[in-house]
């Protein structure tokens, strides 16, 4: 696998993550929109769990959950949180940390029927028509249940305040990119070989 070509880095992240998201589904991965969610629990211990990312787009990442799980719990204390996207096939990680807030039902229901940016590759890629169906039944499934009246299950944003796009490289090297927002917007911090292992 290639290493990162700085000059055709983008300089909002959301834009290098689609890109990189766009190829990790024309891979073999079998669930690229699944990413560890990590929330700071009890003690101030970081746990982790895979979550879905049903969207994104420069508000952040969207994912759904019940309202009364541990996770959501810890974030009602501690809004800071990240994921971790890992494509093996491609020799990718991206890290992802921001802050979550609760969106309304309404809101939910928008992003829905707006399409975020990973359900538009999925329709564009027509060799992947399974994942096509896939995705939209588990978007069905949301849907379904978010109609309930007695949801629990919600929609969640994860706004990034920083990325890291990590590249396995040849000869047990890597390359990554960071991305820290600031007062300037975003800034792209260090882009370096280092070695892997
Ligand atoms: C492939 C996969 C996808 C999952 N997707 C979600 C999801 O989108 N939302 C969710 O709340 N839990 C999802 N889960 C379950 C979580 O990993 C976790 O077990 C559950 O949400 C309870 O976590 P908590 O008790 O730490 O809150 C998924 C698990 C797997 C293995």
């Amino acid at each position: 696998m290639s290493c990162i070509d700085k000059e055709k880095l983008y300089n909002n992240p959301i834009n290098q993550f689609h890109i990189w998201f766009c190829e990790a589904l024309s891979s073999s991965e079998l669930l690229p929109n699944a990413a560890a969610f990590s929330t700071i629990g009890e003690g101030g211990f970081p746990i982790s769990r895979i979550v879905l990312i049903k969207a994104y787009d420069d508000n952040g990442f969207l994912f759904f959950s019940d309202s009364t799980s541990d996770k959501i719990e810890h974030i009602k204390k501690n809004s800071k949180a990240s994921f971790l996207f890992y494509w093996q096939s491609m020799e990718r990680q991206v890290k992802v940390s921001g802050v979550v807030s609760e969106l309304s039902n309404k809101e939910s229901f928008r992003y829905f029927l707006k399409r975020g940016g990973c359900v538009g590759c999925w329709i564009e890629d027509k060799t992947k028509i399974l994942k096509v169906r896939y995705v939209l039944e588990n978007k069905l499934k949301d849907v379904l249940q978010l109609s309930k009246s007695d949801i629990m299950w919600r929609g969640y944003m994860l706004k990034p305040v920083f990325f890291e796009f990590w590249q396995g490289c040849e000869e047990s090297l890597y390359e990554n990119a960071v991305y820290v927002y600031g007062k300037n917007g975003w800034d792209i911090k260090n882009s370096n070989y280092k070695r892997n292992i």
